[in-house]
Parts: C-alpha cells; structure tokens; sequence
C-alpha cells in the first residue's frame, strides 16, 4: 500500500471517550473527559494533559471512576471535555447524578451503563513528555448496567455502544461502532 508521510501532531485512530468522576479535596464531585487509555486485567493507564482540574485532584485524592457514555451523551461528553472543574461543577450543570460507589471513595455518574471503580498506583511525568502526566490505577470494582448482561451474567457485547473519537491535528470528530459483531475472538482469547 502506498503511504505517504505525513506531519500531525496528533493522531487519534479511534479511542473510546470516556467520563472520569471524582470527589475533588474538598468532597465536590466532578467530572473530566478523557479518550487516551488502555486496560489490562485489573490495571488502567490513562493520559492527562498536566495542568487539567481533574488529574491534579486526583492525584491528592486518588480514587475515580471510569464512566463509560454511549451516543445518547454526546452533549455530556463534550461539555465535561472543554469547560474545566477548576470553574464548574460539572455534575450540577449538566444535571447528572452521582451515586457514591461501594468500593472506592468516588462518585459514578448514575446515567452511564458502565462503572469501572479505580484507585490510583503510579503517577508518571517524565521531562521527556512535559506537559503529559500518565497514571496507573488498580481497578477495583466493576458495575454494569442490567440491560448490558444476559441470564448469565455475562456482558451483552453487542449492546456496548461505545463513542470513539478520532482524527489529527487539525480536526477531529466522534465516530459510532456498528452493532453488528464477529465472533471469531477464541482465536487469540484464552
Ligand atoms: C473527546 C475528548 C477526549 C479527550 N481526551 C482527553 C485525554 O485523553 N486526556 C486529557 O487530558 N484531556 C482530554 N480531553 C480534554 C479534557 O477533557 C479537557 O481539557 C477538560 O476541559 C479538562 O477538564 P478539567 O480541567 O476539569 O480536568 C478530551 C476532550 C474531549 C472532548
């Protein structure tokens, strides 16, 4: 395939958007959008760019929630995404409710179907990467909505909607999953 070399800065291929809630030092609850992430077992990386509202709380106050929206909150999504808690409550003026979890000392967003319940580990700023702080978080809890599990138990994948978001330097947009799946995944999964 011909390529050609291009010169983004930023280049977004498609990552899940998420909310992160917390309880800032002083027991607000707030919010942040974030897209840059991965999971394995119980442990989640995410990026932060240095100076947001959110990670310099959570870094004090060590435990969040990882919400995950679908593409019914795409105002949500992007309010939380470019207003900053250091000047709203982000819970009040969007009218989102927060049930405090069981397991970690953090509010989730009562209208997300998913919760991932998280305590900080590792905080990561490295002068090579100055305004980009990357934390570990051990994953303590999970809590899904009935509607996402079958009889079993199980996850319903087919009903995850996830929003990715995607693009470069200059633009960039949401994009949906569709809901059709393949089932070929005992290839590679144990
Ligand atoms: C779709 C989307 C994805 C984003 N992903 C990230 C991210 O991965 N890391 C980050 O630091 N900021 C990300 N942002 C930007 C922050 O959400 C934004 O700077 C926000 O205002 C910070 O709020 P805070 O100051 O309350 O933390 C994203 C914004 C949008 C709209």
């Amino acid at each position: 395939m011909e390529k050609t070399r291009v010169d983004f800065s930023k280049m977004y291929y498609g990552f899940p958007v998420f909310l992160v809630s917390f309880y800032d030092e002083k027991g607000v609850p707030n919010i942040t959008t974030i897209s840059s992430s991965y999971s394995l077992m119980d442990m989640v990386a995410l990026g932060f760019g240095r100076k947001g509202f959110a990670i310099n709380e959570i870094k004090k106050v060590k435990d969040f929630v990882i919400n995950i929206p679908n593409r019914t909150m795409m105002e949500e999504i992007d309010f939380c995404g470019f207003a900053s808690g250091r000047n709203v409550n982000k819970f009040e003026a969007l009218n989102l409710t927060p049930v405090k979890s069981e397991v970690v000392n953090a509010p989730i967003i009562n209208e997300c179907l998913v919760a991932i319940e998280c305590s900080l580990t590792d905080v990561i700023e490295n002068d090579e990467y100055p305004h980009i702080t990357n934390i570990l978080a051990k994953i303590k809890g999970r809590c899904v909505a009935k509607e996402l599990l079958d009889e079993e138990g199980h996850l319903i994948y087919e009903s995850l909607d996830p929003v990715l978001y995607v693009g470069d330097s200059a633009k960039r947009a949401y994009r949906y999953t569709e809901k059709r799946t393949k089932n070929f995944s005992k290839a590679f999964l144990k």
